[in-house]
């Protein structure tokens, strides 16, 4: 007799990244997306997803293919007709506006930020230490962006809070459950930068440089919202994405004490457990692509006009790139692969900031807390497009001989 083995069949919605029980824990639905095939088309929502990490890089590095002049975004193709410059443009303005922001963030400037980072690291680490118990994202989690992309743009927000709600808002407002209110909180940004926050930048920063000078090399268009615009995304790209790496390196390590004891006796592990932290975590779940003719993909052919939705956070935990991909492995020698970044044309700009702000913060943490623990349930943020907390109490046990 022929030992069949019969799986159930699959709902549509069992597929659907969006649904709660999906967002909540999404791995699980990211390996059923990888075993249906290099891409899968979800009906309800219109969309294709690409959930395997040979083929997110390639729909990545196949710019003209897969292009982000359409929009980037679940709603983008319908709701907007502006796009965001750089993210949401195809050479050649995408490779003009790039290489006008490029030289800010080389080795050398992004260095120049080292002794301010590593300060506000410092700072950060101390009130844990004063504090015992608190909620990792208030004191670790934001504080750290909030002062980077300060250093950086030369921008003061109102508050901290105002900040985090704004750079929220920048990927709510195009979710699915996206609310006018999320566009209402995008509108009031860009009219305090106008307002206030331009004017009251410093003589010398990236917001000048963007602002009067039009870039390194001044081809930023004066006319139009491009500067305007090119400013406002870099700012909010670096706050809730690094955030939400702090966030959720805090509860790895909590879920893997073995790993945080490995990384305070090897502190040269540090830019690799960056990089694994980013592999086992995408801060990104999902960003699109568009098709503006037929395309195969593996085997399987996609229409024109198709909104393709790359899944980083799939990419990352898929067998066939990374062995045990469930385990976070601070010492896992292929970690750098992973592509929390993207990959190709619109690799992420400011990945040398993020680098520098999450290793200046576990070097920090690693000499004054001896464990994590929780002290509370963790809640995660309803976000569709980061993965992050809204919320994560714990408890910290100092190092012994900390000060
Ligand atoms: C852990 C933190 C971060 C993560 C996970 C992250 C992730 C990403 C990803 C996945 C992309 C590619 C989007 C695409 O292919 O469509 C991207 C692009 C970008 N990121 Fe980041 N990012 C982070 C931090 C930052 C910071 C700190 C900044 C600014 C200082 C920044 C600025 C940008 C910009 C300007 C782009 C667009 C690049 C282009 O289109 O050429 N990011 N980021």
């Amino acid at each position: 007799m022929t030992n069949l083995s019969i799986q159930a069949p699959i709902q549509p919605s069992e597929l659907d990244p969006y649904r709660p029980a999906a967002l909540a824990d999404p791995y699980p639905v990211y390996a059923r997306l990888r075993e249906q095939g290099p891409v899968v088309f979800v009906p309800g929502r219109d969309i294709w997803l690409v959930p395997g990490y040979t083929e997110v890089v390639k729909v990545l590095r196949s710019h003209d293919d897969f292009v982000s002049g359409d929009g980037v975004t679940y709603a983008a193709a319908t709701l907007r007709t502006e796009r965001y410059p750089l993210i949401e443009s195809d050479p050649p303005d995408h490779n003009r506006i790039r290489r006008s922001l490029q030289p800010a963030f080389m080795k050398d400037p992004i260095e120049a930020l080292r002794p301010e980072i590593e300060a506000a690291a410092a700072r950060i680490a101390a009130e844990v230490a004063g504090l015992g118990e608190f909620d990792a994202v208030q004191v670790v989690a934001q504080p750290m962006p909030d002062r980077a992309m300060q250093l950086l743009t030369g921008l003061t927000p109102p508050s901290r809070q105002t900040l985090a709600e704004w750079s929220d808002a920048v990927s709510r407002a195009e979710e699915p459950a996206g609310t006018p209110h999320h566009f209402e909180l995008l509108t009031e940004a860009l009219n305090w930068l106008v307002a206030e926050g331009i004017a009251a930048m410093p003589a010398h920063c990236l917001g000048r440089l963007i602002m009067s000078d039009g870039g390194t090399d001044g081809r930023l268009d004066p006319e139009g919202p491009e500067r305007l615009m090119t400013l406002a995304s870099i700012w909010m790209a670096g706050i809730d994405s690094t955030g939400a790496l702090l966030g959720n390196a805090i509860d790895a390590f909590i879920e893997h004490p073995d790993q945080w004891e490995l990384l305070r006796s090897r502190p040269d592990l540090i830019p690799n457990a960056v990089d694994e932290l980013l592999r086992y975590e995408a801060p990104f779940r999902v960003f699109y692509r568009h098709t503006r003719a037929e395309v195969d993909l593996g085997g399987v052919t996609i229409p024109a006009g198709a909104s393709v939705g790359v899944l980083y956070g799939s990419a990352n935990r898929d067998p066939r790139q990374f062995p045990e991909p469930d385990r976070l492995d601070i010492t896992r020698e292929n970690a750098r692969t992973h592509v929390a970044f993207g990959t190709g044309l619109h690799l992420c700009l400011g990945q040398p900031l993020a680098r520098l702000e999450a290793a200046a913060m576990l070097t920090e943490l690693t000499t004054r807390v001896e464990r994590f623990e929780r002290a509370g349930e963790p809640v995660r943020d309803p976000s569709q497009t980061v993965r992050k907390f809204a919320a994560l109490p714990v408890r910290m046990i100092p190092a012994k001989g900390a000060a």
